[in-house]
């Protein structure tokens, strides 16, 4: 099976500071793959450089047998890539219908266009009103998107990447500062959302990790130590030194 997504050598410094070093990864047609590493690993630059938004040093990023290394965001998203951010990076004012629409719209690239909306205005209303039953969202249709608590502009979020209908989705971090139950919310629509997509997910929570991902990789400043199933990275001798340390908790939190 060819891979959906493929790394080639990736390097990359911020000012000759050496962020990553060389990094090969492929991730498969429908895999969920997580990337895990401590802060400053180089997780969100590596998510930044399959994006578009950074051009890595060396390498290439291969998106379904094309080269997109050096695209802008715009081209790739307009293949069927999509990501979230580790930062809220919603409209605040806009609300969650309309932010949803705009992203539906924003597929087939029209989003202002009076006339063409009116063409697409049944689908583009269908499409979103599913988005929203999908995460959960439909009764907050109304509500701006600053008027939502934080856990309900995670989902927004994460609602936002999909509305597109991207093949590939990148998530960086999507239940960062949600707790307990609503971090079990997200890996349920994370896992909902992901049906017959491709998943990269950088995060810290293990226990989302462990529940949601088929492959994990470990990127330890710049280089990735490993890369395995779930229970091959619990049980990596080299993971646990180079990451996990001896706080390693996996599937539960204590
Ligand atoms: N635009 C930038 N300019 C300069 N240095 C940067 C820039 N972006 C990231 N860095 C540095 O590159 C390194 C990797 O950052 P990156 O954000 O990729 O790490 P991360 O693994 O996502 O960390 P975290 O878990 O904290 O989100 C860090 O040392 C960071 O300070
Ligand atoms: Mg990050």
């Amino acid at each position: 099976m060819k891979p959906t997504l493929e790394l080639r050598e990736i390097h990359h410094d911020f000012s000759g500071l050496r962020v990553l070093a060389g990094v090969d990864l492929s991730v498969f047609p429908g895999e969920r793959h997580a990337i895990i590493g401590p802060n400053g690993a180089g997780k969100t630059t590596l998510l930044n450089i399959i994006s578009g938004r950074l051009h890595p040093r060396h390498g290439c990023v291969i998106y379904r047998q094309k080269d997109i290394t050096r695209m802008s965001p715009y081209r790739i998203a307009r293949l069927g890539v999509a990501r979230s951010f580790q930062v809220i990076n919603t409209f605040p004012r806009l609300t969650v219908f309309d932010s949803v629409r705009s992203a539906v719209l924003s597929r087939i690239g029209r989003r202002l266009d009076v006339w063409h909306v009116v063409d697409h205005q049944e689908s583009v209303t269908r499409q979103t009103t599913n988005v929203l039953r999908l995460l959960g969202l439909l009764e907050r249709r109304d509500t701006p998107a600053c008027a939502l608590s934080y856990g309900e502009q995670r989902q927004l979020e994460i609602a936002l990447t999909i509305a597109a209908s991207p093949e590939l989705v990148l998530l960086d971090e999507p239940t960062a500062g949600l707790d307990v139950d609503e971090s079990r919310k997200a890996i349920e629509l994370i896992h909902q959302v992901s049906k017959n997509k491709t998943l990269v997910m950088i995060e810290h929570d293990m226990e989302v990790v462990f529940a949601l991902a088929d492959r994990i990789s470990v990127l330890h400043y710049g280089v990735l130590v490993a890369c395995g199933t779930p229970d091959q990275i619990r049980n990596s001798k080299e993971v646990q030194s180079a990451y996990l340390g001896t706080n390693l908790y996996v599937g539960r939190r204590s």
